[in-house]
């Protein structure tokens, strides 16, 4: 398959190589937007040394980051002039637009990296805002923000990006998707149904043990097993998508359909909630019926695609 410029293995810089420069100090960075995640964000910045400024409509929250070295700045205007990288963390975009939008004039020249959750149309909206802006996700909760076990992921523009890739490596790995500033917002609603589709199955798992009287923490070992056997799945119905052919050569979607059943019927037989299971039955009894019975699971893709 042809990789074009967007997909991972284009990925221009990742944690690894930012995150081996733990040196103190660094660039002065604004952080605008102390909610639970905007906190912890000006907190990795400071625990790493760079120069913080930090504005908040609600002035109250950057006591504790006052306290630690920041400096608050008492508008959004000398907050922006403070620095030549400012991360932005609201609620959503139009709170963005709402704090940025009258000052433009104060981001000419200023590399805008907009953290906070949205859909890629709003990112590339909010990207109008200035010329170097650079859109991003973060896959991580506040507490793992400047640990390894965050990542965040980037796109927008390549050289304020390049610039700042060293400070922004500080909040966790950071992997740069390329100048489509939506693309990193796409990879992030994308892996977020990842996770509630995940989350769903195992809450609906434990619902259903915990009609025989198991508790959840006994089931999440096992549960926790079966998700890195099914990591392995997606590699490889990942490589069946991106080929376009879905041969069966673990099992049909027919034997799936199958078993299924058995889920949709025990859920109704212990009482809980037949939602979810019977979804995914008729998900793929729309992929049977689209001629892909003897197919792998991964032809299930023609359904979400609008196709089956
Ligand atoms: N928390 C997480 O685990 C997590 C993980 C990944 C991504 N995110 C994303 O990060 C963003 C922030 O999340 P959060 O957890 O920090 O939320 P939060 O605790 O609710 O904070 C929201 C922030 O937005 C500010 N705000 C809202 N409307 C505003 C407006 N019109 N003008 C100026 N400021 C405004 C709030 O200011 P006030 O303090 O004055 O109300 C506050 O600083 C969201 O997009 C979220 O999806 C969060």
């Amino acid at each position: 398959m042809t990789k074009t410029p967007n997909t991972p293995n284009s990925v221009a810089t990742t944690a690894s190589d930012v995150a081996s420069n733990t040196a103190p100090g660094g660039e002065a960075v604004t952080v605008i937007g102390l909610g639970l995640m905007g906190r912890a964000l000006a907190g990795a910045f400071l625990d790493a040394g760079h120069p913080t400024t930090v504005w908040n409509r609600s002035a109250g929250k950057a006591d504790e980051l006052v306290a630690r070295g920041a400096t608050f700045a008492p508008s959004v205007a000398e907050a922006l002039r403070a620095s030549s990288l400012v991360v932005v963390c609201l609620s959503d975009a139009d709170a963005v637009r709402d704090a940025l939008g009258p000052h433009r004039a104060d981001l000419a020249g200023r590399t805008l990296v907009n953290l906070t959750s949205g859909t890629s149309d709003e990112a590339r909206a909010l990207a109008e805002l200035t010329g170097d802006y650079v859109d991003g996700a973060i896959m991580a909760i506040p507490e793992v923000i400047g640990t390894p076990d965050a990542f965040l992921l980037f796109s927008g523009a390549p050289d304020a990006f390049a610039q700042h890739r060293e400070a922004l490596g500080r909040l966790g790995k950071a992997t740069f998707f390329g100048e489509d500033p939506g693309l990193a917002s796409l990879y992030d609603v994308a892996l977020l149904g990842v996770m509630w589709g995940t989350l769903n199955a195992f809450l609906h798992g434990a619902a259903l043990l915990g009609a025989a009287k198991v508790d959840a923490s006994a089931f999440a070992p096992f549960a926790n097993q079966w998700v890195g056997s099914v990591t392995g799945f997606i590699s490889a119905y990942a490589d069946q998508i991106d080929r376009g052919a879905y041969p069966a050569e673990d099992a049909t979607l027919e034997t799936h359909l199958a078993t299924m059943k058995h889920l949709v019927r025990e859920s109704a037989a212990v009482g809980i909630d037949t939602d979810w299971p019977a979804r995914i039955q008729a998900l793929t009894e729309r992929a049977i019926g689209a001629g892909h019975a003897g197919a792998s699971y991964a032809a299930l893709v023609e359904v979400f695609r609008g196709r089956a």
